[in-house]
């Protein structure tokens, strides 16, 4: 897909004031930014647009501080930190960037926390006004935030002199593009996680796009009990049964929705748990399901060998716990061995992926959660659809 936006690659930037939002939310410990893959994501964004000599101001939101005070625990000062290192050049941090912010053709500096101030969820346009006087192009390649209406991923679109897409924005909706709209068949995708009810709408939607819906955790053990098996102590959304089964009975689509034969199970999930594989008939009323077995997972990875395109949300297990990893292991495994074109994205699955050692073996890594699921569920994201706008009324 080929989506109809400018692009910041198409653009002139020497000596322009560039603002560009990227979604640089990532875990912070102690201080400590604990996976940098969203700001190396963003690297070569910037570089671009620094190597072409433009003033670089950079906006992200971290966590979701209340906005009007600032809270030290959200700052930006880590990732402001871990960029400067991954850039190897300093990247200053405005605290008070919104009257105006020195920054000379060739610097990228960074602006604190955009969800500090007041208007930023609520896409104010006096917010959003403000920032779009900052710059005389703004860059949207925050594709993680792209599902959001706010005013630094959305507003400030609307009144900046230029809006374009950024490269990683671009590189995003060409590869879930590419797996959506005339994929290789059989497509399959792989949906886990704990909550039903927030995937509700991406498995509906994908129930009549793929071939094939591979489902793991909570998820497949509300499907599992809605096929009428014993699930014991598992998480389960009981509210959701009814929903598992019209998805079973393919009430959304055709997919096939392959059940596991055979579970691993324990009575608890504390450090010194002990899983223990039986075949679904075997699980007992203190049992909770915490990993598929090794034959559903034989059995499913058979199915990722043979699939054309593969589309991966959420990891099949407790694979934090060694003793319920095994099969989110031996899904990794078979995605990278597969020779399917396949995506990941969500911050679980992508800490499953780093885990076990196959991130080279993905075809698309995503930064997006929430955005690569809505993307997904075939909506049509905030952010993108005002860069849309912008290019279509130029070209009027
Ligand atoms: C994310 O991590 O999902 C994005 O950065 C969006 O964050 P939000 O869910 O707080 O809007
Ligand atoms: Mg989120």
């Amino acid at each position: 897909m080929k989506p109809a936006v400018v692009r910041m690659s198409e653009l002139a930037l020497r000596g322009k004031r560039v603002l560009i939002r990227e979604d640089l939310n990532v875990p912070v410990k102690d201080g400590r930014v604990t996976s940098d893959a969203r700001i190396r994501a963003a690297l070569p964004t910037l570089r671009m647009a620094a190597e072409q000599q433009a003033a670089v101001i950079v906006m992200s939101h971290l966590g979701r501080p209340k906005e009007g005070v600032f809270d030290p625990a959200a700052s930006l000062a880590p990732v402001a930190a871990a960029l400067s290192r991954l850039l190897g050049r300093n990247v200053p941090l405005v605290r008070d960037w919104l009257s105006g912010v020195d920054v000379a053709p060739g610097e990228i500096v960074l602006a604190e926390n955009v969800r500090f101030e007041v208007g930023e969820k609520a896409d104010d346009p006096e917010l959003a006004r403000r920032m779009a006087a900052l710059c005389d192009v703004f860059v949207m390649d925050a594709f993680g935030t792209a599902h959001r209406a706010q005013a630094s991923t959305s507003g400030v679109a609307r009144f900046a002199k230029v809006a374009c897409a950024g490269p990683l924005l671009v590189a995003e909706l060409e590869a879930l593009g590419a797996a959506l709209e005339a994929p290789r068949r059989p497509v399959a995708a792989i949906i886990g996680g704990a909550k039903v009810s927030t995937k509700i709408e991406v498995l509906r939607a994908l129930a009549a796009r793929v071939d094939e819906l591979i489902l793991g955790g909570g998820i497949a053990n509300t499907v599992i009990a809605a096929s009428g098996a014993e699930v014991g102590r598992s998480l389960v959304e009981r509210d959701m049964v009814g929903f598992a089964k019209r998805l079973l009975g393919g009430e959304f689509g055709s997919a096939a929705i392959p059940l596991p034969t055979d579970v691993v199970v324990a009575e608890g999930l504390d450090a010194d748990a002990k899983g223990r594989v039986t075949d679904l008939a075997g699980v007992g009323a203190n049992d909770m399901i915490l990993d598929i077995g090794p034959e559903t997972a034989a059995a499913y990875s058979a199915r990722l060998g043979a699939a054309g395109t593969i589309v991966w949300n959420g990891p099949v297990g407790v694979f934090e716990h060694a003793e319920f990893a095994a099969g989110t292991k031996t899904i990794s495994e078979a995605v990278a061995a597969s020779g399917a074109f396949s995506i990941a994205g969500g911050g679980d699955t992508l800490a499953a992926i780093e885990q076990f050692g196959v991130s080279e073996k993905i075809s698309y890594i995503s930064t997006g959660g929430g955005a690569f699921l809505e993307f997904l569920e075939g909506k049509r994201l905030p952010a993108v659809a005002v860069l849309e706008e912008r290019a279509a009324a130029k070209g009027a």
